[in-house]
């Protein structure tokens, strides 16, 4: 077979650069190691920032997340028994971030990528990517029938999440890692019931964060931090309820979080991971397959969108014989990686309960976020970046 360009992963990265290159009349084969169903479900991020939200709808794909979605113009910052909104409207000139879960988000592509013909194959095993150095890198996988297939490409996508098989593909020694994991996790639920908060309730609390999210006007979506080696067979829901109404607890403001029945549960590691360059030859490696951040900043799914919005017109280009976007590619993405990663380990240490930390870090924790919440410039620092930094270019 023979195909312009070869995305391994199925996940909003590699979906999203599939149909970005379509619309760039670039023809893309995208092979995918679950099934259809399994990337369907899959529980993750939530918080879409105002321009990843501009990119899908320039790109016609925002129909559903422009009815559904949740436009946030806010979140809450709790701690010491005390709540304080910081207000991305007023304090950015106007931007917000929507609500809407990246499981919608790849759904809505899958719908798209099939309707418009695209080669999408699920269930793939054994995928292998070759003759990187060349200019006809090839992609061999086994299709869900059992046929092993051979692709040749003019460049290959590594969408592939954290643990696909591009990233490594590389030789050793010439990537450089930084890494740091935290010593916390994050439980998190799905829960049946309205949300209680408007918006994002971020909880600083002695006995560890916990955040209130949602996936719409009758579904939350809540978190606890627990220990890295916590195991979700620990949680029974009764327990869950407790930990959280405790850890949201604002006693003598009458308000309260509403129960429900659980839907889903499951235990995310918390991790910072940069991999660079994000390119090796004719391999470009793109979202979590390159870099991870924890999830306190809500960047990973912005961050993966970020770079297949730099990467679709890096190809194009070096299909017409331009390699300078192509050369820049790598570049252009770690500064933005970088800020996320700032951002995301700043967000995750002020509000984490660090195992064994005594009073002078629970104080200097504190410090900062009664700074954040009552100077100006702190909180507008906080909602710039949450809301997304530095500004997407406008179109495709
Ligand atoms: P992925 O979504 O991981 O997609 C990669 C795809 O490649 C997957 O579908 C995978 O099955 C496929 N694949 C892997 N190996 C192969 C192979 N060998 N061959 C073919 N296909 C392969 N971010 C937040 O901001 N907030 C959150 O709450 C949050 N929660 C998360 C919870 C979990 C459990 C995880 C894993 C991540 C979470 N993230 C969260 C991060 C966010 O979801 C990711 O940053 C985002 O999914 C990145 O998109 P991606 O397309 O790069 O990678
Ligand atoms: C989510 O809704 O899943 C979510 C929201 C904000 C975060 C992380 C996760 O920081």
């Amino acid at each position: 077979m023979r195909t312009q360009i070869g995305i391994v992963g199925a996940g909003p990265a590699g979906l999203l650069l599939s149909h970005l290159l379509a619309l760039r009349g670039i023809e893309s084969v995208v092979v995918e190691l679950r099934s259809r169903a399994y990337c369907e479900a899959r529980q993750r991020a939530g918080v879409v920032e105002d321009d990843s939200v501009r990119l899908l709808r320039a790109a016609g794909l925002a129909g559903r997340l422009d009815r559904e979605g949740l436009e946030h113009g806010g979140i809450y910052l709790q701690f010491a028994g005390e709540r304080h909104h910081i207000d991305f409207r007023d304090l950015t000139g106007g931007r917000t971030v929507t609500v809407y879960a990246q499981t919608e988000i790849v759904k809505d592509l899958i719908a798209q990528r099939i309707a418009a013909g695209a080669a999408l194959y699920f269930e793939v095993t054994d995928t292998e990517v070759d003759r990187l150095e060349s200019d006809q890198p090839v992609l061999r996988y086994t299709d869900a029938d059992g046929t092993r297939r051979e692709v040749v490409c003019d460049a290959i996508a590594g969408c592939d999440g954290f643990h696909g098989i591009c990233r490594p593909a590389i030789p050793a020694g010439l990537t450089t890692v930084r890494e740091r994991d935290y010593p916390y996790a994050w439980l998190g639920i799905l829960a049946d019931v309205p949300p209680s908060t408007d918006e994002l309730i971020y909880s600083h609390h002695r006995d560890g964060f916990a955040l209130h999210s949602m996936r719409g006007p009758a579904l939350s979506r809540l978190y606890l931090q627990v220990d890295t080696d916590e195991a979700v067979e620990n949680w029974p829901d009764d327990r869950i309820w407790v930990e959280l109404q405790h850890r949201f607890e604002l006693p003598g403001s009458g308000w309260e979080l509403k129960q429900g029945p659980v839907l889903d549960k499951g235990i995310t590691p918390m991790r910072s991971f940069v991999s660079a360059p994000m390119r090796y030859g004719r391999l470009f490696l793109a979202g979590d397959a390159a870099h991870i951040v924890p999830p306190t900043g809500a960047k990973g799914l912005n961050l993966a969108m970020a770079d297949v919005a730099v990467l679709a017109p890096a190809l194009d280009r070096l299909l017409h014989g331009d390699e300078g976007p192509a050369a820049a590619y790598s570049a252009t993405c770690l500064e933005r990686v970088w800020r996320s990663t700032h951002f995301s380990w700043w967000m995750t240490t002020m509000l984490h309960r660090t195992p064994g930390a005594d009073e002078m870090a629970t104080e200097l924790q504190l410090a900062q976020l009664r700074y954040v919440v009552s100077s100006r410039a702190a909180a507008t620092s906080l909602a710039e970046n949450y809301t997304g930094y530095p500004r997407l270019a406008a179109g495709l």
